[in-house]
């Protein structure tokens, strides 16, 4: 199986990604690294527990990392996530403990004992711990297989503001460090996860597989979708970070073009636009794959047959 880290921020989205990627044996799990984003970071590092538990899977390896973007004071979104940031269904308190020692050196340590090119960095929320594992040590950029990431938008424009979308308005100097580091980048913006929206047939599908997985997948979608349909008047909630397991899983869901990327750091107005060349009108060289179709019906479909298996 390919190896991947998964760092998130859960998030219902968050959520879902990650149990699709335990129930999917072409993936190997061998952590999974919290950030802060969507809620603070104690809240994430539980979540991210919770989903584990959830899926049976009290075996992970669960770290807590960075507690608030490197330069930027922290912005979260209870306003999308609710309180806990996982509001929808109440789960058990997480028996399972964190590991000992910060996500950014599980990061570290990880991709200098594993072979070149074997680990696949799974980001779901702002890139502040990837960014850190980076400068703390510039010697894993070449070692790490490919960053196949969730954040930044182009012709969807922002969520967060009008430019910019949330993982990466939270940190736009952790992502363009990332987007700087010279690994290979897979990008998942919000013109491809805009196209993946839960509708009633789809949650009831999820709640049709009579499991305890299934059951609080449908009641986090059902929670999730009253924003996005409130806030934007669309047909059901986009379900962002599964769009990145499901592009491990089955690239061919995808469409994208390797283009430049550059993030803007500079003006408050547009801070943490994903200026994507898509039209190639500059000379940049290209530094990202950036995704900007996705096929619904099959994104649905191996999520809830993924989802079955749990
Ligand atoms: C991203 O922001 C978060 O709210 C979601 O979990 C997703 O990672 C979408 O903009
Ligand atoms: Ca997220």
């Amino acid at each position: 199986p390919r190896k991947i880290i998964i760092d998130t921020d859960p998030g219902q989205d968050d959520a879902v990604a990650i149990l699709l990627a335990l129930a999917s044996p072409e993936l190997e799990v061998l952590g999974i690294t919290c950030v802060a984003g969507n809620v603070p970071l104690p809240l994430t590092a539980k979540n991210a527990r919770v989903v584990c538990e959830l899926a049976g899977r009290g075996d992970i390896k669960v770290f807590a990392g960075c507690d608030r973007p490197l330069v930027r004071p922290l912005v979260t979104a209870e306003y999308v996530h609710g309180k806990t940031g996982l509001d929808g269904i109440a789960l058990p308190e997480p028996a399972m403990a964190l590991q000992p020692g910060h996500a950014v050196d599980f990061l570290i340590e990880t991709l200098r004992r594993e072979p070149a090119g074997t680990v696949t960095l799974c980001p779901l929320g702002p890139l502040t711990n990837i960014a850190t594992a980076l400068q703390k040590a510039p010697d894993i950029a070449p070692k790490i297989a490919e960053i196949v990431l969730m954040g930044g938008a182009y012709f969807e424009v922002g969520n967060t503001t009008p430019a910019a979308e949330f993982n990466i308005h939270v940190d736009p100097q952790a992502a363009e460090i990332v987007f700087h580091s010279g690994v290979p980048l897979v990008v998942l913006p919000l013109d491809a996860t805009h196209q993946v929206l839960t509708n009633r047939a789809r949650i009831e599908a999820f709640r049709g597989l009579g499991t305890p997985v299934g059951h609080a997948v449908a009641s986090w979608t059902d929670f999730f979708e009253r924003f996005d349909m409130e806030k934007y008047g669309s047909e059901g909630a986009p379900l962002h970070d599964p769009c990145v397991i499901a592009y491990l899983l089955e690239p061919g869901l995808f469409e994208g073009r390797h283009i430049n990327v550059e993030i803007e750091t500079v003006s408050e107005l547009t801070m943490g636009m994903t200026v994507a060349d898509w039209w190639r009108v500059t000379d940049r060289e290209p530094n990202a794959y950036f995704v900007g179709r996705a096929n619904a019906e099959g994104f649905y479909a191996l999520l809830t047959e993924r989802l079955a298996r749990l």
